[in-house]
């Protein structure tokens, strides 16, 4: 054998390596329908779309129109939201699949189309028997949360062999019609169901089951600690994973971890790697190396959902220090909504060591209530059994919204609040890549300090703040690099307390206390 054709080889065999540890997962139905879009397009993903014009799976029904956006923002990626198909009554795309569960991904650009005025645009959406948007408002959404386009994940599980997914528009509304811009159906794993017991309500000892009959809406994706993940990144779920700065309290920000590059992400035996890629367990966030400031405050993560639903949070965790190796080296107690979820987490005692990941899953019930609450996630060290390090770690969360007793996942529209004038400092420098940020959000740090420790503590936190961006469509032209557009299906930054329209700003309370100078 030559030199060239032995070099083949051993690329090859390292190729058929990598492949066995980086298993993605291959769906069997994979549809990226880009709706009124020309033939076939490629997005800056490098994803192929085909069009629904003339297509099988928009055949049949009533009439549509297919329409180009009126006004086209460079912020928003062409494909698949610079068209759409419009619907002035009932229309139903039928997509032939395997049965199974099927990751349902739908994509809104707020412009006019066919010379329809966008705040007509409010409709219902279905799919088989799950309502998974109610009399959704696409202008008045992508306003509230200032976002130039959206996306919604849904979850459904089909039965038969095609998949039924309807446009309705709204009756109340006057004028009303209903669009989308792309549509995207890809099969999944059964990763995300509760049937053995193990998941239990937060606060109560009852456990919730997600099955074959649930329908979930994604609404959060965190890669805690670390960047993007955009949909070709994933484990071949097509899945998009955001970084977790904009949803921390205020100044508790901990600290970024990532693992050592000597360390391996090893998914224990009976994990599909495809659970989470290993850009997720490989970056964590922890409280921070001072262990009396972290005995004295919550690691804290805030999502704005809607009430009068439950949800399913999914944790990730995995060890990155290279020196936590033994249980009882870092342990902390996790709160969902205030309530004791876990008590005691050690990922060592769970996983076996560092550098393997794990997933917890907890069922959060949020009563009726304002339209849109906040979800609170917090960590705090657990000294009971006076472990090495008084701290928490966090890799990742993906939080779901559970279909109501009715099969509904819709929720009301969020309301857009006034222009307020305030000042805002993330106006002041630069974008970092996600566009353009939100007036009028600014975080207030006040607290009892003493010293000057404190203070430039104070002052390096606010330069954190400052740094912070508001997610929001990405600017196409702006530096994401090679990951490309993320799609957003996300509700906004809930820290501010204007989204919940109480139009005041959220104080945000820091404890200095204890920190006083030695
Ligand atoms: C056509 O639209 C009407 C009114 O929205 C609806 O009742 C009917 O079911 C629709 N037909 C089809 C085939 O979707
Ligand atoms: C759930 O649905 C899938 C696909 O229809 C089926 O293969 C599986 O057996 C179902 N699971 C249960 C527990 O019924
Ligand atoms: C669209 O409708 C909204 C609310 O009804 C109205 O304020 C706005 O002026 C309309 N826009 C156009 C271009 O007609
Ligand atoms: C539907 O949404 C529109 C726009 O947000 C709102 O004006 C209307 O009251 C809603 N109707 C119902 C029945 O919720
Ligand atoms: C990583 O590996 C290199 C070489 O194998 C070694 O010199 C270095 O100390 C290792 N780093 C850590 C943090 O273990
Ligand atoms: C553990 O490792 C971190 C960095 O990885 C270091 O800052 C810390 O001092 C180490 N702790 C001990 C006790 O060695
Ligand atoms: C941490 O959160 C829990 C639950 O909300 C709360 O009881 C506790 O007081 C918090 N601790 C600190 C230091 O904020
Ligand atoms: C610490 O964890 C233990 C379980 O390991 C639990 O019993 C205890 O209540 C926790 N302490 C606090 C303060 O939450
Ligand atoms: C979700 O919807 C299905 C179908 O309507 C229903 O059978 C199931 O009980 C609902 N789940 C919950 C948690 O209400």
């Amino acid at each position: 054998m030559n030199t060239a054709g032995f070099i083949a080889v051993v690329i090859v065999v390292f190729l058929s390596i990598h492949l066995v540890f980086a298993a993605n997962y291959v769906p069997s139905d994979k549809i990226f329908l880009n709706c009124g879009g020309p033939a076939e397009t490629t997005d800056s993903n490098g994803v192929k779309w085909t069009s629904d014009v003339g297509s099988k799976f928009a055949s049949g029904g009533n009439s549509s129109t297919t329409s180009p956006a009126a006004t086209q923002d460079p912020a928003v990626p062409e494909v698949p939201f610079m068209t759409a198909r419009v619907f002035r009554s009932q229309f139903t795309y039928k997509f032939p699949v395997a049965s199974g569960r099927k990751f349902i991904r739908l994509y809104f650009y707020p412009a006019s189309y066919a010379e329809l005025n966008a705040s007509n645009a409010v409709f219902t959406v279905t799919a088989q028997s799950y309502t998974i948007l109610k009399n959704f408002s696409v202008a008045q959404t992508t306003e509230a949360l200032d976002y130039v386009f959206i996306t919604k994940e849904f979850i459904v599980n089909v039965e038969g062999e095609t998949l039924a997914v309807s446009f309705t528009p709204s009756s109340g509304v006057a004028n009303a019609f209903a669009f989308v811009n792309g549509i995207e159906i890809v099969s999944m794993p059964d990763i995300y169901s509760a049937t053995d017991g193990t998941t239990m309500i937060v606060g109560q000892s009852t456990p919730f089951y997600i099955d074959n009959s649930t329908a979930l809406e994604n609404v959060y994706r965190i890669n805690v600690g670390g960047n993007d993940i955009s949909p070709p990144k994933d484990t071949g779920l097509f899945r998009s994973w955001y970084d977790d700065t904009q949803y921390l309290l205020g100044a508790a920000y901990g600290a970024p971890e990532t693992a050592d590059p000597n360390m391996t992400i090893s998914y224990p035996s009976g994990m599909p790697t495809y659970i989470a890629p290993e850009d997720v367990y490989s970056t964590a966030r922890s409280m921070g190396p001072d262990q009396r400031i972290n005995l004295n405050y919550n690691l804290t993560w805030i999502f704005s959902i809607d009430s009068g639903f439950s949800y399913l949070v999914r944790l990730h965790f995995c060890e990155v220090a290279q020196n936590i190796t033994k249980i009882n080296q870092r342990v902390f107690d996790i709160f969902l909504n205030k309530q004791t979820a876990m008590a005691g987490a050690d990922v060592i005692a769970w996983a076996g060591g560092n550098g393997i990941p794990v997933y917890k899953d907890y069922v959060v019930f949020v009563p009726n209530g304002k339209p849109q609450v906040d979800l609170w996630l917090e960590l705090h060290p657990n000294t009971s059994d006076k472990p090495n390090y008084d701290d928490s770690i966090l890799n990742g969360v993906e939080i779901f919204k559970i279909n109501d007793t009715t099969g509904n996942l819709g929720g009301p529209n969020p309301l857009p609040l006034p222009k307020q004038d305030t000042i805002d400092p993330t106006k002041a420098r630069p974008s970092s890549g996600h566009g353009k940020g939100k007036s009028g959000q600014t975080a207030i740090i006040a607290g009892g300090v003493g010293g000057g420790i404190a203070l430039a503590l104070v002052l390096g936190f606010l330069a954190i703040c400052v740094s912070r961006r508001r997610r929001q469509g990405k600017d196409a032209s702006s530096s994401d690099g090679p990951s490309g557009w993320l799609p957003l299906s996300l509700y906004g930054n809930s820290h501010s307390a204007e989204e919940s329209g109480e139009g005041i700003q959220r104080i945000l309370l820091f404890y200095f206390g204890p920190l006083s100078i030695d």
